[in-house]
């Protein structure tokens, strides 16, 4: 009788159930939150991944209603955006908070890459998460760039006349190759439309899949921590790693702080400094694209500049371009350029320390000199820096197998 009960459906532990019989849903939240340990050492750089991620559904969400009232199209684009930020209800919000969204994901995914690098994230056995991190970079890089044309404007068209002719210095295929990006003989309707294509469908798709991998990597093996000590290697009796603490409630709660001190942030600078001064949105961009009358200035926006910056600071056309695929793709090396035997800048010598000081200030400089205009000494300047970027990268080997480390403790600080 009772199994005849259980059969027609009488409860045996309500909804839940019924799902978990379905779904692994339970078994899920336990794997992935309320059973996944993470060091109780987390520090506030450990927030930027969830940031990311914040980010990432505003634009997907913003983007969404964007396209609802954006038109694609040469004919349209440029007036579509006005109609947007004057005609549409809330359209102004919508069109800033996706405008000052692509400026903070690359706050947050520089400070997110910086934080792998303070703390040796990249090292064994993370390469694969850190590889996915380069590639959504890559991705997420293409999808400003393909967005940036979408307005129309003057900076939209310049620009993008700029970045696709630099593949033109490519031998024996270059032009080939600019006329397929375009698909016409000069950026045109045709051009806005495939870029439109990538940047609201083929990239999003893309960056999404690859967000997915990359946390299914990052807990099959583990989050890092600020020590670099892998916490699995210390367990209590009943299995849990001692430093380790549920992954929810315990850094859920805090990271739910941390989202709500961005959010602060972001809104302040969607409400009163959208243009961020001509950072976030340039002024030439107000102006309809017109391709009779370059901008008097081209420069893209400001997270692209450390790169352009190296890229105008050599003056042969292709190793420009060389050297600025090279600046774009070295860090994907790093798990592999670094021999340093710890992981945590705690426990790392000076000359790490010094390196990375250094390469900071490098990359910070060419990102204000990619906004200056190409001439005299900005562009001894970017020379200058650009030799220390690549320094940084060639030179690890060698400094971070002489560097002195210290001793590094068996559990977490
Ligand atoms: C859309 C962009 C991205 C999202 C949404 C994202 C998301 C996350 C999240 C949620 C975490 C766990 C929390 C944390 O450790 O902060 C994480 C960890 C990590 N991410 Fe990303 N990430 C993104 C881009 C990148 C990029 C561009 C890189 C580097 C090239 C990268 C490298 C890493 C590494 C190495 C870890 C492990 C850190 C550790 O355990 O110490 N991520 N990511």
């Amino acid at each position: 009788m009772a199994r005849i009960e259980a059969e027609v459906g009488k409860p045996q532990g309500g909804f839940m159930k019924w799902i978990d019989d379905r779904f692994p849903f339970t078994k899920t939240m336990k794997q992935h939150a309320t059973e996944y340990y993470a060091s109780k050492n987390f520090n506030w750089w450990y927030i930027f991944g969830v940031l990311a991620t914040v980010v990432l559904v505003i634009q997907l969400v913003t983007g969404i209603f964007l396209t609802m009232n954006y038109k694609p199209s040469a004919a349209d684009a440029f007036a579509s955006v006005e109609y947007i930020m004057r005609d549409v209800e809330w359209g102004w919000l919508i069109r800033y908070m996706h405008s000052t969204g692509a400026s903070f994901f690359f706050v947050v995914v520089y400070l997110h890459m910086f934080r792998a690098m303070l703390y040796g994230s990249y090292k064994k056995p993370r390469e694969l998460i850190w590889i996915i991190g380069m590639l959504i970079f890559f991705v997420l890089m293409a999808e400003g760039f393909a967005g940036y044309l979408l307005p129309w404007g003057q900076m939209s068209y310049w620009g993008a006349q700029v970045i696709i002719s630099l593949f033109g210095a490519i031998p024996g295929i270059g032009d080939a190759l600019v006329e397929f990006i375009r698909g016409d003989y000069s950026i045109s309707d045709i051009t806005l439309n495939r870029f439109f294509a990538l940047h609201v469908i083929v990239l999003p798709l893309l960056l999404i899949g690859l967000v997915f991998v990359h946390i299914v990597a990052l807990h099959h093996v583990g989050s890092n921590n600020p020590d670099g000590i892998e916490i699995k290697e210390h367990k209590g009796p009943d299995g849990i790693p001692l430093d380790g603490v549920p992954f929810h409630p315990h850094h859920t709660s805090k990271d739910l702080i941390g989202i709500i001190v961005f959010l602060m942030i972001f809104f302040g600078v969607v409400f009163f400094a959208p243009e961020m001064g001509g950072l976030f949105l340039e002024h030439a961009n107000f102006e309809p694209a017109n391709m009779t009358a370059t901008p008097e200035h081209i420069a893209p926006v400001w997270y692209y500049t450390p790169y352009y910056a190296i890229l105008r600071a050599v003056p042969s056309k292709l190793w420009g371009f060389v050297l600025f695929a090279i600046a774009v793709v070295l860090p994907l090396f790093l798990p592999w350029l670094d021999r340093c035997r710890v992981r945590s800048i705690r426990y790392r010598g000076w000359m790490y320390k010094t390196a990375l000081t250094i390469f900071v200030i490098s990359f910070i400089a060419l990102g204000w000199l990619g906004l200056q205009p190409a001439e005299g000494i900005y562009v001894r300047a970017a020379q200058f820096f650009s030799v220390l970027y690549f320094l940084f990268f060639i030179l690890m080997p060698y400094y971070t197998t002489i560097d002195k480390t210290k001793p590094v403790p068996d559990r977490v600080t």
